[in-house]
């Protein structure tokens, strides 16, 4: 049994999305999040840069004690997750190769769509990790960064949202997808209008589901599990100082946050 705290962090607050189903899956467990909101989004930021920020956050929160890392956000994950595993001795998951996973598992006619960070399409993360499991499927990507402004800003619904939800699906349905990756972690607090503007037969996938089960199963395996007595703890750490981190936090994760400490991590 180890009752020590998972770490958990984003650019922002879209890695609340994979915190929740952490909570759902294995409740016990105490958990830190860290949202660098002073420096969101990373997205149109060079891989290189990213990375910089990705191993100060990461070295932050191992000097928290914390017994896993769970990097919610695709673009840290494109940029780091590799470099992160050989440097940390504690484990360390990503959301990329989860929802690539659930993706090929649920496409019929192995046409992928993917939304993401201008970054994570760059990297190709996407396209090799499911090509690595089925290299038949084809993969189509498109940077949608305006919904990160929007959901930073707090807007989660709206005309001009789904104006700009249709403009970044308009490609994928002409290229025929019938599974569409949610490859930002922001995007599931907008899914709601991403699969309004689907239609019927497309299947929308974000990773966090299957990413909490990663988490389980490797607390299991690693023997790193909390008893099912702890009474787990909520940290969150941001950087920024007017996020929306209360009010879409709160709506979002199912509880309230009560306290967000403001760190100032030089980077
Ligand atoms: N949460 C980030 C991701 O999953 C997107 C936001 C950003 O651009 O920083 O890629």
């Amino acid at each position: 049994m180890d009752n020590r705290a998972i770490g958990v962090f984003d650019s922002g607050i879209g890695g609340l999305t994979v915190l929740r189903e952490i909570i759902k899956t294995v409740p016990y467990e105490s958990t830190i999040y860290f949202g660098d909101t002073r420096r969101v989004p990373y997205g149109p930021r060079d891989l290189n840069e990213v990375k910089k920020f990705v191993f100060k956050i990461t070295g932050f929160l191992y000097e928290k004690n914390v017994k896993m890392i769970v990097i919610a956000c695709n673009t840290s994950t494109a940029a780091a997750l590799k470099d992160l595993k050989e440097h940390y001795d504690i484990p360390i998951v990503g959301v990329i190769e989860p929802g690539a996973r659930t993706a090929v598992y649920n496409t019929k006619n192995k046409k992928v769509g993917v939304i993401a960070t201008e970054g994570t399409v760059k990297s190709k993360a996407y396209s090799e990790e499911i090509a690595k499991i089925d290299p038949e499927i084809k993969t189509y990507s498109v940077p949608a960064p305006l919904l990160v402004d929007f959901i930073e800003k707090g807007i989660l619904e709206g005309e001009s949202l789904d104006r700009t939800i249709n403009e970044y699906l308009k490609p994928l349905f002409e290229a025929g997808i019938d599974v569409l990756i949610l490859g930002c972690t922001h995007f599931p607090l907008v899914e709601k209008r991403i699969l309004a503007c689907s239609g019927n037969g497309i299947k929308v996938i974000s990773s966090a589901v299957e990413t909490a089960r990663d988490v389980k199963k490797i607390l299991k395996e690693k023997g790193l599990r909390a008893s099912d007595r702890n009474k787990p703890e909520r940290v969150f750490y941001e950087t920024g100082m007017d996020s929306k981190f209360f009010e879409v936090g709160k709506m979002f994760l199912g509880e309230e946050i009560k306290e967000v400490i403001k760190v100032k991590l030089d980077m």
